[in-house]
């Protein structure tokens, strides 16, 4: 026999940005989200860069609700239904196998609630660690223990590499369905140690064109992108694993910087055209460029999403020296306070010739501050029930 109901249950999940190395950009399927390309990140920190969401099902809920960051949102969102409605298949199918008896009903309406650690303003809040984390909580609360980035990819494509640690790759697959396009983890964050981050925050001004648009209309007008899809990201994708195998910065870094160019120029190639890049973005471009120069090879390589914030990668016993290159080059506007945030930084003192070379023309204010982090794990689940973002009410 069955055991009785619960009349309640919750769960807490945190979950990961990750950043693209080999760009996803465009999609052969808008309904399922499935890309024209295969694409690869790297999951940052959740020490840096994080989403919590706590999701609860209660037999007294009257109506499926959600929270964002405190405020009341929209629960009847596509992409969160869709969500919605794959976890409760998956439960579904689990429960018609006599598993977890002792659970509650299917049918309670569910409450969730989420929060980013960084301030959504900043332009760092892609959906991936939202989505990510939707999907964690969810299948937590459900019980559900599947492969899951395939539900992830549903809320938004770069969220099913959000389901992995270190360093991953989302697989374009080529079922009409979808079921085989999924992420998988290429190496843990253990793998590359001395591998850091550097996200440059330039302003809080909001994207012109969201991605979901922008690769649409991208995939439908750039004869580029169509050639990028075919021909280079399958070479690339191959090239950038080795290199991360490797752990080889030079590839990996210069893999980087061109895909991140090669990405932009298809949205120039776009038409009409999207511009991600600033004029500020053309600066840290050309920045990055003569520090490498200097030294004589790859020591950072940056990358830019459908936004203008740069991110920087650089092995650690570079990142003191390029921070102080950044202070120099983009003056902090206030006394310089909370200018580096995350991770320490040691001082380094410039060299005249490293400084001749590399700092021209300062921009004051025009970085607003460094965030420093590093490779990171996967969702994570939050054991202590005083975290929680719902109260036993079910109400944040
Ligand atoms: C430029 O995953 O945000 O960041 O699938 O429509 O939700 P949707 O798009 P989204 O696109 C991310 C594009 C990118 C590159 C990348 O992360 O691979």
């Amino acid at each position: 026999a069955m055991a009785a109901e619960r009349a309640q249950a919750m769960a807490t999940c945190t979950a990961p940005v990750n950043i693209a190395v080999i760009k996803y950009w465009g999609k052969r399927d808008t309904d399922l989200i499935l890309p024209i390309n295969s694409s690869l990140s790297v999951t940052l920190h959740q020490d840096q860069l994080k989403t919590t969401t706590t999701a609860a099902a209660s037999r007294d809920f009257t109506e499926d609700r959600l929270w964002l960051n405190g405020k009341e949102a929209d629960v009847g969102h596509p992409r969160v239904q869709a969500c919605l409605r794959e976890v409760r298949r998956l439960a579904r199918k689990r429960r018609g196998g006599g598993e977890d008896t002792a659970a509650f009903s299917l049918s309670y309406k569910i409450h969730i609630a989420s929060e980013n650690n960084f301030p959504t303003a900043a332009g760092l809040a892609s959906s991936a660690a939202g989505y990510a984390c939707l999907v964690s909580a969810l299948a937590r609360l459900y019980g559900v223990e599947e492969e899951l980035s395939e539900v992830a990819r549903r809320g938004s494509g770069s969220a099913c590499r959000s389901m992995f640690g270190g360093f991953v790759q989302w697989q374009r697959g080529e079922r009409p369905d979808g079921t085989d396009s999924l992420a998988l983890q290429v190496a843990p964050e253990t793998h590359w140690p001395e591998l850091r981050v550097l996200v440059l925050v330039v302003s809080g001004e909001k994207k012109p064109v969201g991605s979901t648009v922008g690769m649409q209309t991208s995939v439908e007008t750039s004869p580029l992108l169509k050639h990028r899809a075919e021909v280079v990201v399958p070479e690339r994708l191959a090239q950038m694993m080795r290199h991360i195998r490797e752990r080889d910065f030079e590839g990996f870094g210069q893999l980087a910087m061109r895909d991140s160019n090669q990405f932009h120029a298809t949205c120039l190639d776009t038409f009409p055209p999207i511009f991600y890049l600033t004029d500020l973005s053309r600066h840290i471009i050309a920045l990055a460029h003569r520090y490498n120069a200097h030294h004589g090879h790859t020591k950072v390589a940056y990358t830019f999403d459908a936004g203008p914030n740069a991110v920087i990668f650089a092995l650690a016993d570079t990142v003191a020296e390029f921070v102080e290159v950044v202070r120099r080059s983009f003056p902090p506007a206030t006394n310089g306070d909370q200018f580096v945030r995350g991770l320490p930084v040691g001082s380094a003192a410039l060299s005249q010739e490293l400084v001749a070379a590399v700092v021209t023309e300062p921009l004051p204010g025009a970085v607003q501050y460094i965030l420093h982090t590093k490779p990171g794990p996967g969702p994570q689940l939050v054991d202590d029930p005083s975290q929680h973002l719902l109260g036993a009410d079910g109400l944040p």
